[in-house]
């Protein structure tokens, strides 16, 4: 929503007015209203959130009910992408396998290799190598992805690929998780990234966009009946969706359903795409430009026959775009930019100018 939101800031100047806390052992209605707006929202009947107060804990209940609703235990993701700091989500994501400094990460973790744009493999054989794996075996509980990856570097799969894994899901009683903390609320040019797909997830990680950053607060939401057989699991949150942070995220996606925000990220990431492929295409250390909505990277190569990721020269081109005043991050050789919704059309030909000058 941008920095100083006037609307969000006047939604918690109001409420911190009250100055209240209500325990989680309590009913508080404005939780329940709030559970009540995010499961509306969601992109199948999704009926009980649990509260959370980040992304990693929104990961960290999936993988709780996951687990208690099938009564299985493993846990199928893909290598290569974030999903947040705590031991779960980061045997589920790449942080815990790649960091002897945790080990030993939990048990029950399998991963399926990242279709990469550039250096495979192609998304055919991922689906195929998931195939042999529900095949092989019956242990596993759940997939658990993001719709997009945009912590693997802006990686957008092809209309088919999410199909193709939830049909296996479904022939094979295993649950669908997305992983929409960084997707969810707008950024991918969809409410939610799921359903640019028509997808169904059975669980929704939600965080990030959900307040914009004016709040601490993160949701799971999972069906009716996966709530049913999770019921035993420990979900006392003491921070969990205090009413500051409820604050912030309500006003946050009223607006953003009132002005139906997600529509104007579509337009202007199509036209940002547009203006960067146009610009950088012929350039022979971009590799790829690729992304969704307000989710794009420019991947940078050492050259285009080998495709190897410029890691170095994509953390330069980041020193650089900050001295002129442009943040971006970068994820391995990849330049990679989330701008908030309310990106125009004139901020990125700024952003263009500015890439232009230092990738020349
Ligand atoms: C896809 C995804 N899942 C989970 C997380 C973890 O969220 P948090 O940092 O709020 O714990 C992140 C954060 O970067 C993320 O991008």
């Amino acid at each position: 929503m941008g920095w100083s939101n006037k609307e969000v800031r006047d939604a918690i100047i109001q409420e911190a007015e009250y100055g209240r806390y209500v325990p989680p052992l309590f009913r508080f209605q404005k939780q329940e209203e709030f559970a009540a707006l995010l499961c509306g929202l969601a992109p199948q009947k999704l009926s009980r959130a649990f509260r959370c107060t980040s992304g990693s804990e929104a990961v960290e209940f999936a993988i709780k009910c996951a687990r208690a609703s099938t009564r299985k235990s493993d846990i199928v993701s893909i290598d290569g992408v974030y999903h947040g700091h705590t031991y779960g989500a980061a045997a589920v994501g790449e942080a815990c396998g790649r960091n002897s400094a945790m080990a030993p990460c939990p048990s029950g973790f399998l991963k399926l290799p990242l279709p990469h744009p550039l250096r495979g493999p192609n998304e055919d054989e991922v689906i195929e190598k998931f195939e042999d794996l529900v095949e092989s075996n019956s242990a596993i509980a759940a997939f658990l992805s993001e719709p997009v990856w945009t912590n693997a570097g802006a990686i957008v799969p092809s209309p088919s690929f999410y199909p193709a894994i939830e049909r296996i899901c479904r022939a094979r009683n295993i649950l669908f998780i997305m992983d929409e903390v960084a997707t969810g609320f707008g950024h991918c040019g969809a409410l939610f990234a799921s359903e640019l797909w028509g997808l169904r997830p059975d669980i929704l990680c939600l965080g990030k966009g959900m307040s914009g950053g004016y709040g601490t607060i993160a949701a799971t939401l999972v069906t009716e009946s996966i709530f049913r057989k999770s019921r035993s699991i420990p979900s006392y949150s003491t921070f969990g969706w205090v009413p500051l942070d409820l604050a912030a995220a309500r006003a946050n996606i009223e607006i953003m359903v009132r002005d139906t925000l997600w529509e104007h990220a579509r337009d202007v990431g199509a036209y940002f795409l547009k203006r960067l492929r146009a610009s950088f295409s012929a350039n022979k250390r971009v590799g790829d430009i690729r992304g969704i909505g307000l989710v794009i990277g420019i991947e940078l190569v050492k050259n285009k026959k080998n495709n190897v990721p410029d890691t170095i020269k994509a953390f330069l081109v980041r020193r650089a775009c900050e001295k002129q005043g442009m943040l971006l991050e970068t994820i391995d050789g990849t330049l990679f930019m989330t701008p908030p919704l309310i990106f125009t059309r004139k901020h990125v030909d700024e952003a263009v100018a500015i890439l232009s000058k230092i990738l020349k």
